[in-house]
């Protein structure tokens, strides 16, 4: 019977969703005939409306292209008035009275600010991520924005490239659950006014930049493309995304933006992507850098690869009417873009409703709210990563002096992390306030800056971008720590990276605690009291001298508006901190590119190998071993695996089996732990990687409790692409790993007949 009902569910639902899609395409078709071909070209422009102000707004260039039909989209405004002004000229001004899509950079949230995404999938936590992602929906959307450029599901295995703040990691398994969690908390089903579109970027492979440096090329196999770097765009595209990104690199040596077999084979007709795709920031003008074309001759390109909308080049809008007339396009590819844009604003139900996301009622209600804070608060404390706790330093008594010292203490812009443009940091807590508030009169918090972020002054300056930190005299800041220091019982340093150290254009070379922070650090450790390092870094960073010499390091990453008091709760114990690498923090910036997932070599050295062997895959200098592996973090309690088990050790190609394993909490505190299942294919028809993370499950176990936790292993899960691109399983022997990281790990073997 359920069977039954649940098949009905689904032919109704499909007859509704087709129904929807024809009404859809119809008033599209109706609105395209009256369109003229100046104002089709227009819908493929975005622009930036940073210049914006709600009086004088027709007279700005943006108000008088709106009016005249030559803009599609604008993004990056902030403010209802602003944006109903725009909204306005749009719909009253121009001929065909079409409203604008309003897009922004919501990355990890709007004014309520989560931590950056990084971190947030360090939580492994799929249910808080798709919250934020929801709470962020709803609050820029009350204020006017009906489509952000997010998720970025860019696999980053190289931690010198900023970006990498910016995605889930290093892994394709975790990155395409983060991706769907994500896109259906922005989109929903479009049905309340909340629901966003969202924007999955940069398609394709920007993550894998050479050098970890920013905007640079990228060469890669098509194995190692669908294998490593496609799942999670993919994922994002089978949750249905609205829209996509391309990115700005090369891939299979033409521009992603004009790469057709990118933007058309795979993604709408292998994937079946329905939505529209625009550029990255003046990708389409780029392009003539690169070595491609002049700017009409790239429109020409990206138009015909497959892109949608141009974004800030003014290449669509300045030159394909004239390409047209040329012959070098076609009125059916322009109109193809042009009904793809319409129809994501019909989704949005934009043409229903204009001024959907412009209710003035909401903006006041909606955003920043007590409720929004909280989950903030919440998720935050669940994505930082305790990596060292010699003698369970933490948590913190509260009780006595602690001094807290550092440049990253007593700052409100810098706690946030990198893209966050609605942000009002004038609201937001210092790490100061949030362990003041923690303590209250139980403890003294002294306080003292210590350092600059670098001595560099031109460094420091790039590195802020305008979220400055004051600088003071290098010599007095280290004086008045030592002194303060002096005073306590336990030294804390809020120290790293300042938040627009990561992010875009923040690619570094170095990667350790910058210069005068790191000679800070060495003072205060000698002055032999008990240190906690708080990390603030938007990648992993390099903490070797750290790991050696401090008792107690908490990675805390930039955790978004509500850092300060989060912190405050997991340093004090308020909260069990159950934060778990997604990217592998290196013992050495040589080390990089560093993953756990990598291939083998015909001549490994054994994990943990704390020796050189000569002809073999290692270092002189430096083992191969990361300093934390991915899936590592510790708790205030501790856990223990036991009795793993198969419910066959054979499995039918078809057919699939269970694997569990008993975990329990043998430490003092209720926590979360994530239970991590991993595998190898034993020997396979193109290399496969010496594990693969294939499932999690984050759970909570009371003090003392036990759990057995079980995963089933599908053939799914044990496919891969093969040397024609085919999604393939191959029978033989499977290694089933299951543990609390990506390093110690329980096995079994499987036979897949
Ligand atoms: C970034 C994108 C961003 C866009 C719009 C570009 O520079 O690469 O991630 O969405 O700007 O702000």
């Amino acid at each position: 019977m359920k069977k039954i009902l649940l098949s009905v569910c689904v032919i109704l639902y499909a007859a509704a969703s087709q129904a929807q899609k024809s009404s859809m395409r119809e008033y599209v078709d109706q609105l395209m005939r009256k369109m003229t071909l100046h104002e089709k070209i227009g819908q493929l422009n975005l622009m930036v409306a940073g210049d914006i102000t709600t009086g004088g707004v027709m007279d700005t260039r943006v108000g008088g292209d709106i009016a005249a039909g030559n803009i599609g989209g604008v993004f990056n405004i902030k403010g209802i008035d602003k944006i109903r002004a725009i909204q306005d000229i749009a719909v009253k001004k121009s001929r065909l009275g079409i409203p604008l899509i309003v897009g922004m950079d919501v990355i990890h949230g709007y004014e309520t600010i989560f931590p950056i995404p990084l971190a947030m999938s360090c939580s492994w936590d799929m249910e808080a991520i798709e919250r934020s992602a929801m709470i962020a929906a709803k609050e820029c959307s009350a204020d006017g924005i009906n489509w952000t450029f997010s998720p970025m599901t860019d696999i980053a295995l190289d931690a010198r490239w900023g970006r990498i703040s910016e995605g889930g990691g290093e892994d394709p398994f975790l990155g395409s659950r983060i991706a769907e969690a994500m896109v259906r908390g922005y989109q929903g089903d479009y049905s309340k006014p909340y629901n966003i579109m969202a924007c999955l970027k940069h398609f394709a492979l920007y993550g894998a930049v050479e050098a970890g440096r920013d905007y640079n090329t990228v060469d890669m196999s098509r194995i190692r493309m669908y294998n490593r770097y496609f799942p999670p765009y993919k994922a994002a595209v089978d949750a249905g995304v609205g829209s996509v990104m391309s990115s700005f690199n090369i891939v299979d040596g033409e521009h992603a933006t004009a790469n057709r077999w990118l933007l058309t084979d795979l993604l709408r007709d292998q994937w079946n992507f329905d939505g529209f795709v625009v550029t990255d920031y003046e990708s389409i003008g780029e392009m003539t850098k690169h070595g491609f074309a002049p700017l009409a001759e790239s429109s020409v390109m990206a138009l015909r690869a497959g892109t949608d909308m141009d974004m800030c080049s003014r290449g669509f809008v300045g030159t394909l009417e004239k390409s047209l007339k040329e012959g070098l396009v076609t009125i059916e590819e322009i109109d193809l873009a042009c009904r793809r844009v319409l129809e994501a604003k019909y989704k949005l139900g934009l043409f229903a409703d204009p001024y959907k996301y412009l209710d003035k009622k909401r903006a006041k209600k909606d955003i920043f709210t007590a409720e929004n804070r909280k989950a903030a608060r919440d998720i935050a404390a669940e994505t930082f990563v305790l990596l060292k706790n010699e003698g369970n330093l933490l948590p913190l008594k509260k009780q006595g002096k602690i001094a807290l010292i550092g440049p990253l203490a007593n700052t409100r812009s810098n706690i946030t992390g990198t893209w966050c443009v609605a942000q009002t940091p004038e609201r937001y807590s210092t790490l100061k306030d949030g362990m003041e508030r923690a303590v209250g009169d139980k403890a003294v918090v002294l306080y003292a800056q210590g350092c600059n972020i670098s001595r560099d002054e031109a460094f420091q300056r790039d590195s802020e971008f305008g979220r400055t930190i004051e600088r003071g005299d290098e010599k007095q800041l280290k004086a008045e720590a030592v002194q303060v220091a002096g005073m306590a019982d336990v030294i804390v340093c809020a120290m790293g990276e300042c938040s627009e150290m990561s992010g875009e254009s923040s690619s570094r070379a170095n990667l350790d605690l910058p210069d005068v922070q790191m000679e800070l650090l060495k003072e205060l450790v000698a002055l032999g009291k008990p240190v906690v390092l708080l990390n603030f870094s938007g990648r992993p960073t390099v903490m070797k001298w750290e790991d050696d010499n401090v008792q107690a390091i908490l990675n805390v990453w930039f955790g978004g508006s509500e850092a300060a008091d989060a912190i405050a709760d997991v340093v004090f114990g308020d909260k069990v901190p159950c934060g778990r690498l997604t990217a592998t923090m290196p013992q050495a910036v040589g080390q990089l590119p560093l993953y756990y997932n990598h291939l083998n070599t015909g001549r490994p050295v054994p994990e943990g190998a704390n020796k050189y062997y000569k002809y073999r895959s290692n270092y002189l200098d430096m083992r191969n071993d990361p300093l934390y592996p991915f899936g590592y973090g510790l708790s205030y309690t501790t856990f223990s695996y036991s009795d793993l088990q198969l419910s066959s050790n054979t499995m039918a190609a078809d057919g699939d089996v269970k694997v569990s394993v008993m975990v329990t909490n043998t430490g003092g505190r209720d926590a979360a732990e994530v239970v991590q299942l991993y595998i190898r294919d034993v020997f396979a028809s193109i290399a496969r990687p010496v594990k693969e993370l294939k499932g999690f499950e984050r759970i909570e176990l009371k003090a003392g409790e036990s759990r057995r936790v079980e995963f089933t292993v599908t053939p799914d899960l044990l496919k891969f692409y093969n040397r024609n691109l085919d999604f393939v399983l191959e029978p033989g022997d499977f290694e089933i790993m299951v543990g609390p990281n990506s390093r110690d790990l329980k096995k079994l073997k499987l036979t897949v007949k």
